[in-house]
């Protein structure tokens, strides 16, 4: 029987995947055999290579300030003449958020979200695409939120550039399926990370679950398993989706 989830020779970017929901995900692809090159913004990338290299597969890591577009300027091509010029997958996860409301957001609040949520996804995306093409497909990964369709009045241009971030993907797939490349979004809930350990104070978590089926919020592991669903063969025909990791929130 085929193990779709054997990743052994290939080849994994993923921004921001020096901590949260990026760590899991490189830990994850890292178990399964893949290569993957970590790019995050802190000069210090230690950990998380000794973690890879635990996890069975030794990994790549890149400093980059996604937000300075001179610094994303050749990025995949430095990382995939690292990894003998080919890409398969890229994970365009970094990101960071303000608390914010429309008249709470400065410009420069709204340029910093648009500069690593959206710009940054745009760019690497176009510079993967010839790579992948090259390779006759690849896969693309859009790491949305649940904000992109239920912002919760908090966070505003977060809000906006994710709901851009989905359609992006939507609209990456419909140029690119016929290449065999495969883009997709994920839509995680509030899950565990540095990004939202405020909702897990003792104080906050049960209101917070009160708006969740699932009766809690979710695991970093539990949004590297969707991941590796769309970055494996098993979802060879589902282009442009939005998978909404969230126990049940956005039904409800
Ligand atoms: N956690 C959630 O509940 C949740 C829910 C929905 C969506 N998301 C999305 O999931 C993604 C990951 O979030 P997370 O919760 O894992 O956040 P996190 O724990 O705060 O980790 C963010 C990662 O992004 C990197 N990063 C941030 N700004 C960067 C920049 N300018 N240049 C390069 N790298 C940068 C960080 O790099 P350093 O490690 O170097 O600082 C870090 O590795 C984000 O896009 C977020 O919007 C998260």
């Amino acid at each position: 029987m085929k193990d779709y989830l054997n990743f052994t020779g290939k080849h994994v970017i993923i921004t921001g995947g020096r901590r949260g929901l990026g760590r899991a995900m490189s830990i994850a692809f890292a178990e399964r055999g893949a290569k993957v090159a970590v790019v995050a913004a802190n000069p210090d990338g230690s950990e998380i290579m000794a973690e890879l290299e635990k996890a069975g597969t030794p990994g790549l890591y890149y400093r980059c300030d996604l937000s300075k577009p001179e610094e994303r300027d050749g990025l995949i091509d430095r990382i995939a003449a690292d990894m003998d010029g080919k890409v398969d997958v890229l994970i365009n996860n970094a990101g960071m958020q303000f608390n914010e409301s429309i008249e709470s957001c400065t410009l420069e609040n709204w340029k910093t979200s648009e500069s690593i949520l959206l710009d940054a996804p745009y760019e690497l995306s176009r510079q993967v695409i010839p790579y992948m093409k090259q390779a006759n497909g690849g896969k693309i990964i859009m790491i949305s939120s649940i904000c992109s369709h239920r912002e919760g009045g908090g966070n505003f241009s977060y809000g906006v550039m994710k709901a851009g971030v989905t359609s992006m993907a939507r609209c990456m797939a419909n140029s690119l399926a016929g290449y065999n490349i495969n883009v997709n979004a994920i839509a995680p809930g509030i899950i565990r990370t540095d990004l939202t350990a405020a909702c897990f104070e003792e104080h906050r978590y049960p209101n917070f679950i009160k708006k969740y089926p699932a009766k809690r919020l979710g695991e970093p592991e539990e949004i590297a398993s969707a991941a590796l669903f769309l970055a494996s063969e098993m979802s060879s025909f589902i282009n442009g989706h939005l998978l909404v990791v969230d126990g049940g929130f956005s039904g409800n």
